[in-house]
């Protein structure tokens, strides 16, 4: 199961990654938004934050808004969150690979449907590598 979500600024990158997962036998949900209609990046990114953080299958969400900034920084307050805005395929592994994010954010306005697809696959492929990584993922959370 993936979590997915977006903005307005990144509901097209978001249906092609959610057609793209569903192609690939990946069971989906969607949090939407559902239009290109202005909304406020935080109400999805909040919904997907829970939903990961609450799955007992350690499953993982994929976010997007214009820049993937907003939607990240807000998916980062929530508690065990470790979301990675994520641009290019390199990224997207290093970001499982070294930070095991459990969730990823992309930049709807400054990637091709191509460039998505490959930024979500690479993660998706890639595994955590634990050892002195797992180190520091223990000294992130402060409160
Ligand atoms: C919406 O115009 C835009 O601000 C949003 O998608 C995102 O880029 C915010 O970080």
């Amino acid at each position: 199961m993936i979590f997915i979500g977006s903005d307005h600024g990144g509901f097209l990158i978001k249906e092609h990654i959610k057609s793209f997962l569903l192609s690939k036998g990946i069971e989906v949900k969607d949090f939407g938004t559902n239009s290109l209609s202005s909304v406020d990046y935080p109400d999805f990114a909040h919904l997907v934050a829970e939903a990961v953080s609450k799955d007992s299958n350690n499953s993982v969400g994929i976010i997007v808004c214009g820049s993937g900034n907003g939607i990240n920084i807000s998916a980062n307050k929530h508690h065990g969150i470790r979301s990675a805005l994520c641009w290019n395929p390199e990224i997207s592994a290093l970001a499982k690979q070294h930070n095991n994010a459990n969730i990823i954010a992309l930049p709807g306005r400054y990637v091709t449907v191509l460039e998505a697809e490959n930024i979500v696959n690479s993660f998706l492929n890639a595994n955590f590598e634990g050892g002195r990584h797992q180190n520091r993922i223990n000294k992130i959370e402060n409160e």
